[in-house]
């Protein structure tokens, strides 16, 4: 049976019982609109956990001005349905004045990490994930938290956050689930026209080219041109950005260490992003 509860007070009740018990809590934030990626960290948290609670809040503080807020796409009976399948014990669902009753005038700011990649063109948004992150943690408290590497600025980020101001939790990294023609799933593809869903997929074929190029040992900046311009021709879409960089401090990249190719991709109506770890398949 999953649970679904709207109040923070009432999160804090539950899961000061489930501690009492002894119970480890696995926790899931989202913004909903569930799909095959969001299930995979479920999955991996009923795993690890003895309890598994998953948010589901659209944060507005992570919305630019001009940014998707009003299309982003929700519907709870949908996801409550889903979570119920993926035996998820607890759904919090707060409304917008249960998590920001009055207006915040202390700001958590993020640095140099959250100027890269999707901080450079969305300059405030690590601050309303971190924001919203610190007041989720403090309310349900997990043992463990999951994030996607879909998102991997943010679990970079996320990690330094609880590393730096020593939040007691256990942030653990799940791969990123895509379609059978390789786009990375996202509650975004909804927003896809369809010649433009036809046209995505595109996007994570050519980051694995560039991906062979740079193990058969082509030079960065060439193969960073190489995807900026296949994205162009190939997509459709308007490139944002791409960046190769080490991973997860998101500086210049080391020989010999772990690097990211990541991109983002502006179609008329979403913005998409993907990415590749150097190393992996
Ligand atoms: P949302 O976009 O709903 O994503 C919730 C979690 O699901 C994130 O950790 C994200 O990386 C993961 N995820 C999404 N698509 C995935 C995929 N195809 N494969 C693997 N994991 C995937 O990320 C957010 O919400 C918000 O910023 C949040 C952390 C909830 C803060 O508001």
């Amino acid at each position: 049976m999953t649970i679904v509860i709207h109040t923070i007070q009432g999160v804090r009740r539950v899961m000061n019982q489930m501690r009492t018990a002894g119970k480890t809590i696995g926790y899931v934030p989202t913004m909903g609109y569930l799909h095959e990626g969001h299930l995979a960290l479920v999955e991996q948290a009923k795993r690890e956990a003895d309890i598994v609670i998953m948010s589901i809040f659209v944060n507005p503080a992570q919305f630019g001005p001009n940014e998707d807020f009003d299309e982003y796409p929700r519907d709870l009976d949908r996801d409550a349905a889903l979570a119920k399948e993926h035996k998820v014990d607890y759904i919090f669902a707060p409304t917008v004045e249960e998590m920001y009753p009055t207006e915040q005038t202390i700001h958590i700011i993020p640095g140099a990490i959250a100027k890269k990649m999707c901080g450079a063109s969305r300059p405030t948004h690590f601050d309303g994930v971190l924001k919203v992150i610190l007041k989720l943690f403090n309310i349900v408290q997990p043992d463990y938290a999951y994030f996607g590497l879909k998102d991997a600025q943010q679990v970079a980020i996320i990690e330094t956050f609880v590393h730096d101001f020593n939040i007691d939790v256990a942030i653990r990294r799940v791969s990123i689930v895509r379609e059978e023609d390789g786009l990375a799933k996202s509650s975004r593809n909804v927003n896809l026209t369809e010649e433009e869903r036809q046209k995505a997929p595109k996007i994570y074929e050519i980051l694995r080219e560039g991906r062979a190029r740079l193990a058969r040992g082509t030079r960065l900046e060439e193969v960073q041109a190489y995807i900026e311009e296949a994205l162009v021709k190939e997509t459709g879409g308007v490139v944002d950005y791409v960046s190769i960089l080490h991973y997860p401090s998101l500086t210049e990249p080391r020989l010999g260490e772990e690097m990211i190719i990541a991109c983002a991709v502006q179609f008329s109506k979403t913005r998409l992003i993907d990415n590749v770890i150097v190393g992996e398949d």
